[in-house]
């Protein structure tokens, strides 16, 4: 049995090593931005970190928070567009002062709770509510961050650069302008909507009237005070059911049109521009003429394209598969690394000079992170005809990041065999503990610094985890952010929060009254 298991192995990995070498011609090329290939897959040595302008962990971690909220929040500023479908038999939500159904574009909610609010502007007047269902599935675009979030520091600039070449904000007469224009630019390809709230085109069209009822204006229930806590909660509520997968469930994505500003092919001139900077503080503002131009068409060209002239393969899953894999493992190894334990100083240089020899040692643990890099995108090699721009992208995301994940994984464990704590490889009678201990650093390190390049939202929780009556929270827009009182009163309320906003954090906040954030 065990002399079988090792023979597929061997077979998967020679497969594997022949795919790699018939693609990756270059052994030690330059780093290129994002080209396939160019994570420079013949450099095995487990000393080699991922470029500093590579952006495959951000293209993965893009893919993996599609639709879904939690990492959208925290993440603000988006970079990708990625076209889609909104399902027939799809119930929408518009609230309004007026019992007369749109006929022009207008603002359309996934859940009734978020349309609520807007047919309370005044005590006197209506409050209708407007359900309606998909006749037909919508063309849709979707873009990522927090797109709905009437903000100026960033979460809009995908929009506005894509229409009008520039950021402007999120003032409300911009927000009119913003859908006008890009129902405009989206009717030559047949767009009905685009999404974070669901922007609809033409509410004549593929839409159906379910029903509109004449509600209780929220400001007639409730004092003012009251209403904006509750409605701002049940607001953060309904959008929580979508904070983490399977997200929003209502839109289905197409990644073999995913088009990203991280692509560094297509958009170069932002790579000096996000030099050193944090993921927070990215922005698509700055990109050079031609770059967006190239962006623009690429974009056309994935809305224009006939359906179906894609590899097939499911990218999500995939992306999903390899998070399940390491998501959970490397977070109790480093939590295990993290406990307190003594260390003395005297036999930190012989640990060290034990660390020199392995890094000196370590062919013979090269197939081992060679087979862990290679082994989920090996087999697509025979597909790279087939794939598109966007999958050719996805797969070099893919690649990168796994390679990193199996590099730092295979050094550590090399580590562990050479200090004589594997079980079943060079296994120690004796240990010398503080050696042992020298080695938790050592991994500790590395780990965190995995951890921190990887930057999954899957680890951004509140830890304790909350009581019954509170939610976790990430601070978001529109309450109690600074640009919040674009509502109008909003920070008078819950006063603007500042350093928080730029780097939001979890945190446990109560769910029913009284509330605070
Ligand atoms: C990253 O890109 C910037 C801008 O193009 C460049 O100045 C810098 O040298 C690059 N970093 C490395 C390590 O090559
Ligand atoms: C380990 O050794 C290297 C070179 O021999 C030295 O530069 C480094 O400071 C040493 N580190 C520790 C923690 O002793």
């Amino acid at each position: 049995m065990l002399r079988f298991t090792f023979w597929c192995l061997l077979t998967v990995f020679l497969v594997c090593v022949f795919a790699t070498q018939v693609s990756f011609h270059s052994s030690h090329v330059e780093w290129q931005p994002g080209a396939l290939g160019d994570n420079d897959l013949e450099d095995w040595s487990l000393d080699t970190s991922p470029h500093p302008n590579s952006t495959d962990h951000l293209v993965f971690e893009t893919v993996h928070s599609l639709l879904q909220r939690w990492p959208n929040t925290r993440m603000r500023n988006g970079h990708a567009i990625v076209p889609g479908i909104i399902p027939k038999g799809t119930l929408l939500y518009h609230g309004t002062t007026s019992n007369v159904f749109p006929t022009m574009h207008e603002w359309f909610a996934t859940d009734p709770e978020h349309s609520y609010l807007f047919c309370g502007i005044s005590v006197e007047a209506e409050c209708w509510l407007f359900t309606i269902a998909t006749t037909r599935p919508l063309k849709v675009v979707y873009f990522d961050g927090s797109s709905a979030a009437k903000l100026q520091d960033g979460a809009l600039d995908t929009q506005d650069l894509l229409l009008w070449g520039e950021p402007r904000g999120g003032t409300a007469k911009e927000d009119m302008q913003r859908i006008e224009d890009i129902c405009k630019w989206g009717g030559k390809y047949k767009v009905d909507a685009f999404v974070s709230e669901v922007m609809l085109c033409d509410p004549t069209s593929g839409v159906r009237v379910i029903s509109s009822s004449n509600l209780a204006s929220p400001l007639t229930q409730w004092p003012q005070k009251t209403l904006l806590e509750v409605s701002a909660f049940e607001i953060m509520n309904a959008a929580a059911w979508h904070n983490r997968l399977p997200g929003e469930t209502r839109v289905h994505l197409n990644l073999a049109g995913l088009v990203t500003f991280y692509d560094t092919q297509l958009a170069p001139s932002l790579v000096p521009i996000r030099a050193g900077q944090e993921r927070w503080d990215h922005r698509v503002q700055g990109i050079s003429s031609e770059d967006l131009s190239a962006t623009r068409t690429r974009l056309e060209e994935v809305l224009t394209r006939q359906e179906g002239l894609s590899s097939g393969i499911d990218w999500a899953s995939l992306i999903q598969v390899i998070v399940d894999r390491y998501a959970e493992r490397l977070d109790s190894v480093q939590y295990l690394l993290s406990a307190p334990a003594t260390n003395p100083d005297d036999v930190l240089d012989l640990a060290n000079k034990t660390q020199t020899q392995l890094r000196t040692e370590l062919d013979w643990a090269t197939p081992v992170f060679r087979l862990c890099a290679t082994t989920h995108t090996c087999s697509m090699d025979s597909e790279l005809s087939f794939m598109t721009d966007s999958e050719k992208l996805v797969l070099q995301a893919v690649r990168g990041t796994t390679r990193e994940i199996c590099r730092v994984v295979t050094k550590m464990w090399v580590a562990g065999v050479h200090a004589g704590i594997d079980p079943l490889l060079n296994t120690k009678e004796h240990f010398d503990v503080a050696k042992v201990a020298h080695l938790r650093n050592a991994w500790l390190e590395d780990l965190n610094h995995l951890i921190t390049w990887l930057d999954w939202s899957e680890w951004v929780k509140c830890n304790p985890a909350c009581d019954r009556e509170e939610v976790c929270y990430l601070p978001t827009w529109p309450v109690g952010f600074p640009g919040g009182d674009k509502l109008g009163y909003v920070s008078t309320i819950f006063p603007p929060i500042t350093e928080e906003w730029i780097r939001p954090q979890p945190k446990c906040i109560r769910r029913v009254a009284p509330y605070g954030f």
